[in-house]
């Protein structure tokens, strides 16, 4: 069935050609064409009806699940595929812009079932592919944001807040993980090459917020330089270079650990509490955290966060409401490498570091617009000068003292053995982890890179759009690419669950 609205010239040569093109069509007493059409109910997107309005400014659209929206015609022309080339960037800086005032259309059909709109403007030449066509459920997932919203019940108009991530919806399936947690498990040959696997791995990163990922091997060379070869290679393939360190020659950091305790990181030998990494990095950058056994089996742990902060918030509500609230401080100098971006021993007055500050001002437990946990920041090793009120201090370290107490609990902690050429991947504001138990007559090399939070939400949003694209071919990369999160979330539709 098919919706036709044409003004002056028509899509075809002829209008028998249009008609006989579009048999189901019905004209109106107003000589505007009205389709009387019944789509399955499995395609809500499809355009049932469209007409202009406003002497061709605007198209009225109406899809089959009863919604019904006007659309600028300068919108539909400046929102068109046809718009970017094959870079994805727009062909022209100011046509779009410049030339779009007045735009009216002349003509406009939907047909395939619905599942497409062609269009046609007043004074616009037709390119050698014939009108401009729209996919209905690029339309109408765009719809509810663009359009003046003209069925019963619409409400008001809907204004974008922020850029969103198609991982947002994860966060409401999250649920706590205790001690005996099992990890999911994934193989980096097959999670390199499947697309599923990979979404999988991404939403196992939001929860439980830990897995790991067996067969990434093992270096050529356990020098530093060479170390991190198989985990960076990793990386790459499922999701892209990882972080730069400002001053280290390497993306990753490096430790080993050989007959006599050595790091070149920091000290084996010293104790460390459960904690995320980069809290005194401002936004604490470190979204995902990469841990390859370059060499050695060893035993390791980790905690929730998200079940750490429950407990806190159900059992005691004053000191999560101060840990929640409180913002304090973690702060350190980094002079651990030299001007090369070699490692050196920071108590060696010979060696000379290339020293940068580092400072964030935050609570432990940050919360979301929405209240639920953003990200756990703890590190007692790194926690700074504490500048909070004197009326405040004793109740909030009394809270603090609280909570890192509770980070140890072996009610929370899960201890796991990590086989050499394996990766431990952490969401780091979620998981805590904690040093890893090394028996005295292993050799251990440890290699670790970071991915920012930005980096992992478009690496899957590009998974979702490369599974919607594979559900529906003619919804291709053009349609999905170049739209807001929100937008893409009702064209993707394909539900994730918590695989916790
Ligand atoms: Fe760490």
């Amino acid at each position: 069935m098919a919706a036709l609205l044409c003004r002056g010239r028509g899509l075809f040569s002829g209008a028998a050609a249009r008609f006989s093109a579009t048999s189901a069509v019905r004209a109106t007493p107003s000589d505007t064409p009205k389709v009387i059409a019944s789509f399955p109910n499995t395609k809500p997107h499809a355009v049932v009806d469209c007409k202009s309005v406003n002497g061709g400014r605007q198209l009225s659209v109406e899809f089959a699940d009863g919604t019904r929206y006007e659309v600028h015609a300068s919108w539909l022309r400046d929102s068109a595929p046809t718009r970017a080339g094959a870079d994805y960037y727009r062909k022209s800086a100011t046509d779009d812009v410049w030339g779009m005032g007045g735009l009216r259309i002349s003509c406009a059909e939907s047909h395939s079932g619905g599942e497409r709109l062609s269009v046609e403007y007043e004074g616009v030449e037709v390119g050698p592919a014939g009108p401009e066509v729209f996919e209905a459920k690029w339309l109408h997932s765009l719809a509810p944001f663009v359009g003046k919203a003209m069925h019963d019940g619409a409400g008001g108009e809907r204004f974008i807040q922020g850029t969103g991530s198609l991982m947002d919806r994860l966060l409401g399936g999250r649920t706590p993980w205790y001690s005996g947690v099992e990890i999911p498990a994934f193989d980096a040959r097959h999670l390199e090459s499947d697309l599923d696997a990979q979404v999988q791995f991404y939403e196992a990163m939001i929860c439980p917020g830990v897995a790991m990922v067996h067969g990434v091997g093992t270096p050529d060379s356990l020098e530093m330089k060479h170390a991190g070869a198989p985990l960076e290679a990793h990386c790459e393939k499922i999701l892209g270079r990882l972080n730069q360190h400002p001053v280290r020659s390497t993306r990753y950091a490096f430790m080993q650990k050989m007959a006599q305790p050595h790091s070149l990181d920091y000290d084996h030998s010293n104790p460390l509490s459960m904690h995320t990494d980069h809290a005194v990095y401002h936004g604490t950058p470190g979204f995902l955290q990469f841990l390859h056994q370059a060499q050695g089996h060893v035993r390791s742990k980790v905690a929730d966060g998200l079940a750490l902060a429950e407990h806190m918030r159900l059992e005691h509500p004053d000191a999560y409401e101060l840990l929640t609230t409180v913002n304090i401080t973690h702060s350190s100098r980094n002079e651990l490498y030299t001007a090369d971006g070699s490692p050196r021993n920071p108590a060696d007055p010979g060696s000379r570091g290339v020293p940068f500050e580092l400072v964030h001002t935050h609570p432990i437990i940050v919360l979301d617009g929405s209240g639920r946990l953003e990200k756990v920041v703890q590190s007692e090793t790194k926690r700074g000068v504490c500048a909070l009120p004197f009326s405040v201090y004793e109740p909030f370290m009394a809270a603090y003292r609280l909570w890192s107490q509770l980070c140890e609990d072996p009610r929370f902690v899960h201890h796991f053995d990590w086989p050499e050429g394996s990766v431990v991947v952490t969401n780091n504001w979620r998981t805590l982890h904690g040093r890893a138990t090394v028996r005295p007559e292993v050799a251990r090399t440890l290699c670790i890179g970071y991915a920012n939070r930005i980096l992992v939400e478009n690496r899957y949003r590009l998974l979702k759009q490369r599974q919607a694209e594979r559900a529906n071919p003619a919804l291709d990369h053009r349609w999905l690419t170049r739209v807001p999160n929100q937008a893409l979330e009702r064209m993707d539709g394909a539900l994730s669950r918590c695989p916790a």
